[in-house]
């Protein structure tokens, strides 16, 4: 099957079954940069479900990222409270500081500048530049490696598998719509290709996966023994 077939498959189902969540734009709009890249910071080793009032709450306090850079570190501290990880919110601040003050409050719109302002790692750089705006990046979290090794049958174990998976999810990363396109990985990731009882049968890619059709579609990614 050729990628563009696979592509249009997925994102046709994205388009039909896309998740509407609080830091997503319209369909067929560029989300915030600010609200794509404070998403993506809570979410980080944090459920989609729980990120959510503290998404709202954190616009509501502060509504820019100026403002956010503005704020007092203890405020934003206690506003972080239950999410975990209080390293991040501290990255988070001093991310803000930066954007606020070497970019005139305007986030960088390319994987290399972003990588280089605080708390922003390669797969968040990713993630910002593909959703936010709409450039050629993959952002491959275990969503990606997940989808990834069931389509193609990898057998390779995690960790070992995870440049392989990587490789496989950029080859497929499309020049139109590739924000759409990481967006649709996602949610295929989170809602059918689950790491139990995947939902094979509702699954766009359900023909070409090639585990699905050897039967191990729920035995993959293999793990190494630690
Ligand atoms: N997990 C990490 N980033 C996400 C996003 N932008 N949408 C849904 N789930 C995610």
């Amino acid at each position: 099957i050729a990628p563009q077939e696979l592509n249009r498959l997925l994102l046709d189902w994205y388009d039909r079954h896309r998740r509407r969540l609080p830091w997503r734009a319209e369909p067929g709009k560029r989300a915030d940069p600010y609200h794509v890249w404070l998403s993506e910071i809570m979410l980080q080793q944090t459920t989609v479900a729980t990120v959510g009032p503290y998404f709202r709450r954190f616009l509501e306090l502060w509504p820019t990222v100026e403002d956010l850079a503005a704020a007092d570190l203890d405020a934003v501290l206690h506003s972080w409270q239950g999410l975990g990880y209080y390293a991040r919110a501290r990255n988070l601040h001093k991310c803000a500081q930066a954007v606020a003050g070497r970019h005139g409050g305007v986030f960088p719109d390319t994987e290399a500048e972003l990588l280089t302002l605080p708390g922003i790692g390669a797969y968040t750089a990713a993630a910002i530049a593909a959703i936010a705006f709409d450039r050629k990046a993959t952002p491959a979290d275990g969503n990606f490696e997940r989808v990834f090794a069931r389509l193609h049958a990898v057998e390779t174990p995690l960790p070992d598998a995870k440049p392989i998976l990587r490789g496989l999810a950029a080859a497929l990363t499309p020049e139109r719509r590739p924000g759409d396109h990481a967006q649709a990985v996602m949610d295929l990731g989170a809602t059918i290709c689950t790491p139990r009882s995947p939902k094979c049968m509702a699954c766009p890619w359900h023909e070409p996966c090639e585990a699905r059709n050897l039967g191990i579609a729920a035995d993959l990614p293999r793990k190494s023994p630690k």
